[in-house]
């Protein structure tokens, strides 16, 4: 309740599920950056690779030729096919794969059409934010499960204990954000066993598939045969392809689950900018071919690894992604949001304080991430400033 009139009680406004929502936690920080000219090192924005020029020239040509308006609302059928082509599993363009607007859509479409009021879903500690916020707005209860620092293994016997008849998801993401690590085959098998146990779905975060880097390959639940007809893919073009304002992700399931996510997609946004989904499914580029930008992201995660290692900060080499999750207890015994602040007033560099990454901020406050995803010039300058 929020007042009363007239001797009538007022209701609040706002639905349960929009009041826990949380906003960035960032806002004040970014002033501060913005008043300071500082590097930023904390959004996974690209400032590397840079857009394809082809890409560029392929959206103003599909602008130009009068493809401004609806497109399919699952998506255009050469991106589709792009996206498909994209797995080491076959997947079927015209009744798996669906365009979204960015992974972020996709995050939502698979937690709203997969989740009731109630239902619990598991996710892995430390996580990327919007896992929390997409199971609040389905009304679902997350349930944490801490991976074990410094290595950020899944510990086969907590996972168990978090499974159970409420379990209704698992929310799973490799390479991750923020850690850089991958799921195994086998911590992916032991996922497979427990979800079959329980009937629970599994929801893959896999935008960071395209950057994988000393010569990994990239593990998708599809790869898995106990996990791919209880999976939902998510991937996005917004890092890989250095396209994050085009707004275009996608969701990969089998038919009868694709049926059910387009619906969703229908009343969430009923497809993405068509133009754009035109220039991305004809530049010949998503499968990778011809664009292989993690050879070159790998060189930046190890400038920043030697930058941020060099002043005393631990962390694992992120095996794909943009980022580090740094601990900095050999440098400083200050809560990790003291010292961002620290760092941003003495150095010009602005990092992440990992807080919003736990379930308890507690847990998150050794820990800083770095976005390595910038340009050499980017990195060097930083490296300046910290050494100031
Ligand atoms: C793990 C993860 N999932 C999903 C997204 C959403 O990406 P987008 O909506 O730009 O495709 C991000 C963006 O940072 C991310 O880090």
């Amino acid at each position: 309740m929020t007042g009363a009139v007239a001797g009538r009680a007022l209701r609040d406004p706002f639905a349960v599920r929009a009041q826990h929502l949380n906003g960035s936690s960032l806002a004040e920080l970014f002033v501060l950056a913005r008043e300071r000219s500082a590097i930023d090192l904390a959004v996974g924005t690209p400032g590397f690779p840079v857009t394809p020029p082809r890409l560029i020239e392929g959206a103003v040509e599909a602008l130009r030729s009068g493809r401004n308006q609806y497109e399919a609302a699952h998506g255009e059928a050469m991106l589709r096919r792009q996206i498909a082509d994209s797995f080491s599993t076959p997947a079927d363009p015209d009744t798996d794969i669906t365009v979204t607007v960015g992974g972020t859509e996709a995050l939502c479409a698979a937690v709203l059409a997969s989740v009731d009021p109630g239902d619990e879903v598991v996710i892995l500690e430390p996580f990327y934010e919007n896992f929390v916020n997409a199971i609040a707005l389905a009304g679902g209860v997350p349930r944490v499960v801490s991976l074990r620092a410094p290595h950020w293994r899944l510990d086969a016997a907590e996972l168990a204990e978090a499974f159970g008849p409420r379990t209704r998801a698992l929310i799973v993401n490799s390479p991750s954000n923020p850690t850089g690590r991958m799921l195994t085959l086998e911590e992916l098998d032991e996922i497979a066993r427990l979800c079959e146990r329980w009937d629970v779905t599994v929801i893959s975060d896999e935008v960071y598939a395209g950057l994988v880097f000393d010569g990994r390959n990239h593990l998708s639940v599809m790869d898995v045969p106990g996990l791919r007809d209880r999976s939902i893919v998510i991937g996005s073009l917004s890092k890989s392809l250095a396209v994050s304002g085009w707004r275009l992700g996608y969701l990969r399931a089998e038919a009868r689950r694709t049926d059910v996510l387009r619906r969703v997609h229908e009343v969430t946004s009923n497809g993405a900018a068509a133009p754009l989904q035109f220039a991305a499914g004809h530049a010949g580029l998503v499968a990778g071919e011809r664009w292989r930008p993690a050879i070159d992201l790998a060189a930046r995660r190890d400038v920043a690894q030697q930058i941020f290692g060099d002043l005393g900060f631990t962390f694992q080499p992120a095996e794909g992604g943009c980022f580090l999750l740094a601990d900095i207890s050999a440098v400083t015994a200050a809560d990790c949001r003291d010292y961002v602040r620290r760092l941003l007033e003495e150095s010009a560099v602005l990092v992440v304080p990992a807080t919003p990454f736990f379930a308890d901020p507690e847990r998150g406050s050794r820990y800083v991430r770095i976005a390595f995803n910038r340009t050499l010039d980017t990195l060097r300058a930083a490296e300046r400033n910290l050494s100031r």
